[in-house]
């Protein structure tokens, strides 16, 4: 598949004895909602770590936009517009919810923007474009009642919410999110996947860990299973409900 956005083939990482994850191959494609589920310690996020930069693969090749990203840096990869939310600069409870947006537009550059958020009568058209695109983003998180509310005054949700809106900020071309919904009420976290699937029509390409599975797999185009550090099953979520290895793969947890 040479369209593909990522491309992973024969990935493999190891820490001493333990094949964490154990030739992985698969393809993420332009547009859409993609999920990587399996059972606790099936390699899930060791496969995103290896993918950002942090693990170097022991063998395999992991390409994006068709170069191989095996052996550059996490912030060469941030830059290439694959991004993590642990890639941002960290929140800022006591800024205000659109200051904390301001600071992940830069990424990396966050300490100049984080200066200069105390010097605003100097910011110039270029800064006014970004709160502009902000307030945007906060509006489709609906967070655009708390733009001047400290970070620290959201509820758990909401700054799952601000998490995923921070992310957006970065413009990635391919956003890797692990468990947007975690701990957060069923109905926020139907509408955080909802925001996910409408953003990825205007060109964002979401890779997804979620436990949720009800959730996920309403707004999933493609998902993964892995088992054991490999890829067990992969397809349309109505097809993975509907394979028995599915739920062998999930009774092996209880
Ligand atoms: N840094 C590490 N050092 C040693 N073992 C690790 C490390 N990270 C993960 N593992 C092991 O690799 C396996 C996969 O873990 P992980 O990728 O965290 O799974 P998941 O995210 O699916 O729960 C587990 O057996 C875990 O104990
Ligand atoms: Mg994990």
């Amino acid at each position: 598949m040479e369209d593909a956005l990522l491309r992973i083939r024969e990935v493999s990482k190891h820490f001493g004895g333990v094949y964490a994850v154990n030739g992985v191959s698969l393809d993420i494609t332009h547009g859409g909602v993609c999920g990587l589920v399996g059972p606790n310690g099936s390699g899930k996020t060791t496969l995103f770590n290896t993918i950002l930069g942090l693990h170097r693969p022991d063998q395999g090749e992991i390409y994006f936009h068709g170069e191989c990203i095996n052996n550059l840096a996490p912030h060469q990869i941030y830059e290439l517009g694959l991004v993590n939310a642990f890639q941002l600069p960290r929140l800022f409870y006591d800024l205000s919810v659109l200051d904390n947006m301001l600071v992940a537009a830069r990424g990396h550059q966050g300490d100049r923007l984080f200066n200069s958020l105390f010097l605003r009568r100097r910011w110039q058209e270029q800064e006014k474009g970004l709160i502009e695109e902000a307030l945007d983003i906060l509006e489709l998180v609906e967070l655009d009642k708390w733009v001047s509310s400290p970070a620290g005054e959201l509820s758990g949700g909401q700054r799952k919410l601000l998490e995923v809106a921070r992310g957006l900020m970065a413009k990635p071309t391919l956003l890797l999110l692990d468990e947007p919904a975690a701990g957060i009420n069923p109905v926020l976290g139907k509408k955080i996947f909802q925001k996910l699937a409408d953003f990825s029509h205007n060109g964002i390409t979401f890779f997804v860990v979620e436990h949720r599975l009800e959730i996920l797999f309403e707004f999933a185009s493609w998902v993964y299973v892995m088992d054991k550090g490999r890829i067990a099953i992969a397809g349309q979520p109505q097809n993975i409900i509907g394979d028995p290895t599915f739920y062998t793969i999930y009774l092996g947890e209880e």
